[in-house]
This record gives structure tokens, sequence and C-alpha cells, in this order.
């Protein structure tokens, strides 16, 4: 699909983001093996989270789709630990990396076998990642290409914890060793380069399971009694959030209000980021729900100047970083992106597609290998791009579109549907032409 945006004269009215992504593949799954019946409200509504349950419903846990006028939601009913059966066929992760990466984990823990796969996209991200410390835990896994890509093959069972150093600060690798922990015998301890988002440690905590972090580093001792059953309530997305908070920021007549969403310190560097770039952010009625901090963001047209986004912060804003370039853009002053490599193995090459795709809309930028620096001062031109099929990257251009000087054309734009369905929507919803 085509979309062509014109640019807004003005933006105004209440966001509500969908259900967080990240926590809602981790309560479909940590539901599933506990013992009892979970009930997940607000679970996302997007592609990724469902190929989770398709996965789970393969291996015979039954979840049924809840969603009603109060919004999207799951029952699910927990097989145990030791209840899931094995697949009569292939996995199917869809794009999502982390079903794949979690799952991996999970199945690493059972002495059956899986095969997983992905789509186009998922099945070149790197899996090496994984496969090395679920191999050291004593599972058998393969993978396409050497044991780089998916699809991989895993017959787990017989795990023994380790004692872990991640390479990269990678929360779905961080949850794929602390999901076969669980299977495991003895301490798996992960050591981590930086802070990744805390969401299964959190998860797991709270239904009783030992867990420590200290620092970077976070120790899993296995649990010796069935994970009891908790209802959850997944927050909004900050990552989805994220893009009306750039666009109410950086479009000079706007006020927007965005509720319901997930302020997790490990995952909001991105507010963080925007208010040292002078953006009107004000958080309001904060308050815990589970496990997760929740509030209400209001954002306002703001005058944004550059900065440098690099360091320990990325990993807290990983996702966000397509959009951040966006903000830079109309920001004063060059911003320089770096130690963000990671952003070259997503859902598409983010950094190389960030670069041409706001180049191709008139914006000079430039391409490094860990990040790139935006000439900020400047304003979209409009014109033709591609998300790549990347959801971030289609809805970063989105939020371009609208503070252009003419029409933008979107190519493969429907692939918002991975996180944020009715994104296309809710932007028309809120836009004053
Ligand atoms: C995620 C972690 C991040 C993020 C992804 C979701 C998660 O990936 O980019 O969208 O839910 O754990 P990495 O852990 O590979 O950085």
């Amino acid at each position: 699909m085509i979309k062509t945006v014109a640019p807004i004269r003005a933006l105004e009215g209440v966001v509500i983001p969908p259900g967080d992504k990240s926590i809602s593949h981790r309560a479909a799954i940590l539901g599933g093996i506990s013992k009892g019946r979970t009930r997940v409200s607000n679970f996302s509504p997007g592609a990724d989270c469902h190929s989770t349950v398709d996965c789970l419903k393969k291996m015979q846990v039954p979840i049924q789709d809840t969603a009603d006028a109060s919004g999207p939601g799951l029952l699910i009913e927990g097989v145990g630990l030791e209840g899931l059966t094995e697949s009569h066929d292939i996995l199917d992760a869809g794009n999502s990396g982390t079903t794949m990466r979690l799952l991996s984990g999970l199945l690493a823990g059972q002495s059956f076998l899986s095969i997983l796969t992905g789509d186009d996209s998922l099945r070149y991200r790197p899996m090496a990642r994984i496969i090395q410390p679920l191999r050291l835990m004593g599972a058998t896994v393969w993978g396409r290409g050497g044991d780089t890509f998916a699809p991989l093959a895993i017959r787990g069972g017989s795990l023994k914890g380790i004692d872990y150093k991640l390479s990269v600060a990678s929360a779905q690798v961080k949850s794929s060793i602390m999901l076969a922990a669980l299977f495991a015998r003895g301490q798996t301890t992960v050591h981590q380069p930086a802070l990744s988002r805390d969401h299964t440690e959190q998860m797991l905590a709270a239904q009783g399971v030992s867990i420590k972090t200290e620092g970077l580093t976070v120790t899993l001792t296995p649990p010796t009694g069935p994970l009891p059953a908790q209802d959850i309530a997944v927050p909004g997305d900050l990552s989805s959030a994220a893009f009306w908070l750039v666009a109410g920021a950086a479009h000079p007549q706007a006020r927007l209000q965005v509720k319901n969403c997930g302020l997790n310190p490990t995952r909001s560097g991105a507010i963080t980021v925007l208010q040292n770039m002078g953006a009107k952010l004000t958080i309001s009625n904060q308050r815990m729900e589970g496990t997760e901090l929740v509030g209400d963001i209001s954002v306002e047209s703001s005058s944004l100047q550059g900065t440098e986004i690099s360091g320990e912060i990325i990993p807290t804003l990983i996702d966000e970083l397509p959009i951040l370039a966006v903000a830079a853009v109309v920001a004063r002053g060059k911003t320089v992106i770096r130690d963000a490599a990671e952003l070259r193995v997503k859902e598409s090459d983010r950094i190389s597609g960030t670069v041409k795709g706001l180049a191709g809309l008139g914006v000079r930028i430039e391409e490094l290998p860990d990040g790139m620096i935006i000439h900020g001062g400047g304003r979209f031109a409009g014109g033709e791009c591609d998300s790549h099929k990347d959801h971030r990257m289609a809805m970063a251009l989105g939020v371009a579109a609208i503070l252009g000087q003419g029409e933008t054309a979107i190519h493969n734009a429907q692939v918002v549907d991975i996180s944020y369905p009715g994104f296309w929507q809710e932007l028309e919803r809120v836009s004053r032409p």
C-alpha cells in the first residue's frame, strides 16, 4: 500500500496508544507456562504479538481472544512449566524478533523438537546471539547459514545454569536466557554491557521467581514449584507513543495528550532526549500498574535544539531512534547519533533506511557505521519514500510527512499493523488540515 500524506495545519487531540508490544509478548508466554488462568487486558493488537499467541496455541496452550468494547484482551489457561506439547508444525514468528528469541529460550527447556521460522526480514536477523548461550546451557540448537539465521531447530531439555556475558545490550537475548534458566539446574547469571528493558525480570519476580539485579548483572534461581497465574494489565506502548510525542513537539501548531503510557525507566530514554532537546512534555497521573510505571504525557509545539544521543542511553530508546531523527531535522543545529549499530539488524537496516528515507525528503543527513548525523534547521520537502516493510520506519516517515512542505508518498505503509494497527486513522483523527 502506498500512503499519501499531506502536510497538516495543526495537530490536536487525545491519543491512547495500543498495549505495549514487549510486555504483551511476555504476558502471553508467562501466562502460558503459569498454573491457572491469566487474564491479560489491553493486549497489543499488533501482528507481532499474535505471532507469539499462534505459536503458543500450536503447543496446545488454550488462549482465547477476549477483545470487546472495553478493549483487546486474552484469556490464557496456563499449562504449567511442564505442560507444553510438541507442535505438529513449524512455529512461525512472522516479523517478530521477540517471538523468535524469547520462544527459543522457552523451547530450550523442553525435551521435544521445535522448528522456528519467520518472514523474509526475520530470517536474516542474527540468531547466533541466542544459539550460543542456549547451547552452553545444554540445549541442541541449529540455525541456517552455519548457526547464524532462522529457521532454527531446537531440541531442549536437561539444562544447566550458566554465567554469561552478553556482547550486546539486548533484552531479547537476556530474556531468552532467563526463560531457559527457569528450566535449568542451578542459578543463571547474565552480565549486560548496558541496561536494557527489564520487563521479563519484573514480571517473573512478580510471580515469585527469585531474580536479583545488581547493577548490570541479573541472577535467576529456578523456581521449585509452579508459577502462579496472575492477571496482567498491559500499559500503553511508549514506543508507539513516541510518534505522537515527536509529532506534537515538532509541529508548529500542536497540542496532544497521550494517555495510559508505559514509563518504565529502562524504556523511557526518548522522553529524556526530547526534554533535552527542549520539547515541552508534561507527565501527569503517574502510577504503578502491576510491575510497570504508567502515566499521561502532554506535548505541545516546542522550539527544539540538536543533541547528541550515544552511550548507555541507546538501549533505552533503541526503537525510537528513527522518530528521534525526524525531530532532529526540525531542531536547530546538529544531532549526532552514535553507538547504535544494533539499528542495522532490526526489522530493516534502520540506519540506512532513515538516512536514505529522510535524504529523499530533502534532509541533509550523513550515515555513520553506528549512527547518523542530522543537520537540523531544515524542513521536509515531501516526495517519495519507502518503509522497507519496517513498521517503525513507516510511522516515522508518516510524521515527517505531516511536517512537510509538499505531499509525501510512503511505500509499504501497511506494515504499521505489526505494532500499531489503526495508526494512519489515528493520524487523520488528530490532524487539522
Ligand atoms: C525488545 C527488545 C529490543 C527491541 C525490540 C523489542 C523486547 O530488541 O528493539 O523491539 O521486547 O525485548 P533487542 O533486545 O534485540 O535490542
